[in-house]
């Protein structure tokens, strides 16, 4: 995130002596996820961050895949993923790639005896259903219905939820979660043209400088592995940061929809970027304007890279039977285009309610056996149905 934030005390300049009210010196950590030259936090502890006192035996927590190639449209239904206490084991990776992983959870307790880290990838977590609070060293994030929350890799955090009523979906990417190129000037600044700025993003508040020793449990995630890792200090140990580097939070409710007089493209919908992949918001929003426009999507050809959907909330004008919850994967390779009926009753619409989140991989992903469980059959002959010519 281009944008610097300051918490707590820091030094007046970096990497000098800056010394605690017992006299001793506070432990300067820097906090980056692309070597010293990315962007990057400075971090002040009141131990080292270093104090491992033993670890378990690993655990993988890798994907089985189920279709290594794959040419077929596919719907899933991600409200099949069961609630689970557990929040590693209410992880379930539906889709991989060599860039990233595509996943949902439904984590129904508050995380109280571990930490989770992952050292594999940044995260986006986008909550479907739950409220609660992001705990991190930088600080608290307070998050509900409808926020995307990212998460650098690297960083320690823990969930606490306030209902067991939780449902996510999460991309994990081995590269940086970023917002746009093309939404921010040379110095950063969000312009104009953005569908939002810095004003919209939740930052880390309330900083907790939790001075407790004991055992402290870090389950880290590395190459699909957990390692539990026990440290003797507490990992909120901080009295102070600064940086570009931290975790925030942006509601999918305040990404501002562009609209015009004849259809739009799916790019006017971006929010984030990633290394070969973007992540899209399909928010409420007037139609079209010119006299005959059709406000339904065309056919379009999507050779060069897969195209996820995953649903969340309103009506679907250009699907039929869609509920929520559902992915929809339409690979590379084939066009794709509304369900029958779908265009013809977009004519004269004014105005859609329908809310997505839409994740389009440059590479093909796999299919995990996980994904299989959720999967509906036969969505892949999906438009031969007959036209839906009314509203559901
Ligand atoms: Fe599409």
């Amino acid at each position: 995130m281009p944008i610097y934030r300051k918490e707590g005390i820091v030094p007046p300049k970096r990497h000098i002596v800056f010394r605690q009210p017992n006299g001793e010196l506070y432990h300067e950590e820097l906090f980056g996820t692309e070597g010293f030259s990315g962007m990057s936090s400075l971090v002040y502890h009141l131990h080292p961050p270093t104090m491992v006192k033993s670890y378990g035996e690993p655990y993988s927590v890798r994907p089985t895949i189920a279709v290594e190639d794959n040419l077929q449209a596919r719907s899933y239904q991600s409200f099949k993923a069961k609630p689970c206490d557990d929040y590693i084991k209410s992880r379930k990776t539906l889709f991989v790639n060599s860039d990233m992983s595509i996943g949902v959870a439904a984590p129904s307790k508050s995380m109280t005896d571990y930490f989770f880290k992952n050292a594999d990838a940044d995260e986006m977590i986008f909550v479907h259903k739950g409220s609660g609070t992001l705990r991190t060293m930088y600080g608290n994030i307070p998050f509900e219905y409808g926020d995307y929350l990212i998460i650098p890799r690297g960083t320690v955090y823990q969930f606490h939820f306030d209902t067991n009523d939780n449902h996510f979906l999460i991309v994990e990417s081995h590269g940086p979660i970023e917002t746009p190129n093309r939404y921010r000037n040379s110095y950063g600044q969000f312009m104009e043209h953005s569908p939002f700025c810095e004003r919209d993003f939740k930052f880390p508040v309330d900083m907790e400088t939790r001075d407790e020793q004991g055992d402290f449990l870090i389950n880290i995630k590395k190459r699909g592995l957990i390692y539990p890792y026990v440290y003797g200090n507490h990992p909120f140990d901080v009295a102070g940061w600064d940086g570009c580097s931290y975790p925030y939070a942006f509601s999918i409710f305040n990404f501002e929809p562009i609209t015009g007089r004849i259809h739009m493209p799916p790019p006017i919908h971006q929010t984030f970027q990633g290394r070969n992949f973007v992540i899209c918001s399909f928010v409420p929003r007037l139609y079209d304007y010119h006299p005959d426009a059709i406000p339904a999507p065309y056919h379009h050809s999507n050779v060069d890279s897969d195209e996820l959907l995953y649903y969340v909330d309103g009506d679907f004008m250009s699907r039929n039977n869609i509920q929520k919850g559902q992915i929809t994967l339409h690979p590379g390779g084939i066009p794709h285009g509304p369900h029958p009926g779908a265009i013809e009753r977009s004519i004269g619409k004014k105005e859609t309610q329908e809310l997505a989140v839409m994740i389009d991989p440059f590479n093909p992903v796999q299919i995990t056996t996980e994904a299989l469980e959720m999967e509906l059959a036969d969505y892949y002959q999906s438009w031969m149905e007959k036209p839906v010519l009314t509203e559901a």
